[in-house]
C-alpha cells in the first residue's frame, strides 16, 4: 500500500516530520494542516496546505495522518481521523491519562484504522549504544543504569509552560526517557520512586529524578534537569565486571564519548593500603594503582530516528513486526502516574508487584 501522508499540527514537529518524509521513498507528503496560517507558508512545493482538519480528512488523498498538534488535541484529532478512515502516527505523549489512551486505542480499534506513536528516541545512538551493552550482557550482572539529561536554559518554551496543555518535562522528555529505560531492562519493575520539581517554573515539573527497582535486582535512575548548569546526556551502567560510560554533550549526531572500563584483576586481596587524598586518608577510594584499569571501546551502532520510519513501512509490508508496541506505550503512561504519585506523597509506590 502506498503510503500518502497529511501532518496535523505543522509546527516545530511537523516540520521534522516533513524533513524526514523528503528521505523516505516510501511515504508520499500530500497534505499538511495547521490553524495558524504562517505555519503553513514553508510547506514543502506541491503539498497541499489545510487550516482545517476536517476539510484535510475529507479532500486530501491521504490513507495516513501524524498527528503533531499540542498533547490534549491528541484524543480529538485521533477520533477524527479514525472515523475519516486514516491510519495514525500519533506525537508523543499519545495521552495525557490512561484512560484517554485507552480510548484512542479502542477508537482505532473500532475504526480498523492502524495506530501507532511516534517514540522515535528508541533509535537515539547513545541509547542504543547502551543497549548494545546491556543486551550483549558485557559488563556481567547489572546493578546500575543512569540516564542523565541536563540544560541550561530552565525556561521553557511555547506552550510547555502550561499544565493544561500537557507541559512540564515529564510529559515533554521524561516519556522517551521513561520508555528508553523500559525497553532496555527486560524485566517487571517492583517499584518507583520520583522527586518531580519546579525549579524555574512554577507551574509545570522541570527536574525530575526517578528511581525504578526492576526484578532482576538493577536499579534505575533518570535524572533531567533544565537548569542544570553543567549540560550534558548522560549514561552509566555498572556491573559486576566493568563500567560503561557516556558522558558527552548533546548532538545531532548522537553522543557516544564514553568507554567500557575493566579491571586488570579483581580486588579481592587487596591490602589495607592507606592512601592519603584531598579528602583525607582513605583506604578504598584513593587513586588507582597504575594499570589497574584498562579501558575498551563502546560497541558500534548504527541508528537513526528515520529507523522509526523504516520500521513502520516494513510492518505496513508485512515485513516486520511494529517496533512499538500500544502495550508499551500504556505501561510508560502508567508509570508516569506512579511517578506523581510517588513525587506527590514523598514514597515508593509498588508497581508490577
Ligand atoms: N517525538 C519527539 O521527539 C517530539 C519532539 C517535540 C514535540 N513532540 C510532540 O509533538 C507535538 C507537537 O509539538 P511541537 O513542539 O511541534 O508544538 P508546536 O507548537 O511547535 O506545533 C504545534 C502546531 O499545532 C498547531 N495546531 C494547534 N491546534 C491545531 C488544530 N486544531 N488543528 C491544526 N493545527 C493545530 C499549532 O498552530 C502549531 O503550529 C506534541 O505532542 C509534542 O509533545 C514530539
Amino acid at each position: 500500500m502506498e503510503i500518502k501522508l497529511g501532518i496535523i499540527g505543522f509546527g516545530f514537529m511537523g516540520h521534522e516530520h516533513a524533513n524526514m518524509m523528503q528521505t523516505l521513498d516510501e511515504i508520499s507528503l500530500k497534505a499538511v494542516c495547521d490553524t495558524d496560517t504562517s505555519q503553513l507558508e514553508d510547506a514543502p512545493e506541491g503539498v497541499e496546505r489545510y487550516t482545517n482538519v476536517e476539510t484535510m480528512l475529507e479532500k486530501a488523498d491521504i490513507n495516513t495522518v501524524i498527528i503533531s498538534v499540542p498533547n490534549p488535541l491528541h484524543i480529538e484529532m485521533v477520533t477524527k481521523c479514525a472515523a475519516a478512515g486514516k491510519n495514525i502516527i500519533c506525537e508523543k505523549p499519545a495521552a495525557m491519562t490512561v484512560k484517554e489512551f485507552d480510548e484512542m486505542v479502542e477508537i482505532a480499534e473500532k475504526a480498523g484504522v492502524h495506530f501507532t506513536v511516534h517514540q522515535q528516541r528508541r533509535w537515539d545512538v547513545d541509547y542504543r549504544t547502551m543497549k548494545e551493552v546491556y543486551d550483549q550482557k558485557l559488563l556481567g550482572d547489572i546493578y546500575i543504569i543512569k540516564s542523565q539529561l541536563y540544560g541550561f536554559n530552565g525556561n521553557m518554551h511555547d506552550w510547555h509552560i502550561y499544565p493544561e496543555m500537557g507541559g512540564g518535562m515529564l510529559y515533554d522528555w521524561g516519556v522517551h526517557l521513561i520508555d528508553q529505560i523500559a525497553q532496555m531492562v527486560d524485566s517487571k519493575i517492583l517499584t518507583v520512586y520520583a522527586d518531580l520539581k519546579n525549579v524555574i517554573n512554577k507551574n509545570v515539573d522541570d527536574y525530575f529524578k526517578i528511581i525504578f527497582e526492576f526484578a532482576n535486582h538493577i536499579t534505575a535512575e533518570i535524572e533531567l534537569g533544565t537548569y542544570y548548569l553543567t549540560p550534558k546526556r548522560a549514561w552509566f551502567i555498572g556491573g559486576s565486571t566493568g563500567s560503561a560510560v557516556i558522558d558527552g554533550t548533546f548532538r545531532a549526531q548522537g553522543n557516544t564519548e564514553g568507554k567500557i572500563v575493566r579491571t586488570k584483576h579483581l580486588l579481592e586481596s587487596v591490602p589495607g593500603k592507606l592512601t592519603m587524598t584531598s579528602a583525607g586518608p582513605t583506604r578504598s577510594f584513593g587513586e588507582p594503582e597504575p594499570g589497574l584499569l584498562y579501558e575498551e571501546e563502546l560497541p558500534e551502532v548504527h541508528t537513526e530516528h528515520r529507523d522509526f520510519f523504516v520500521n513502520y513501512i516494513n510492518a505496513r509490508k508485512g515485513l516486520e513486526e511494529d517496533a512499538i508496541r500500544l502495550s508499551e506505550v500504556r505501561r510508560v503512561l502508567c508509570l508516569m502516574d506512579a511517578v506523581r504519585k510517588s513525587s506527590a506523597t514523598g514514597k515508593a509506590v509498588e508497581f508490577e508487584k
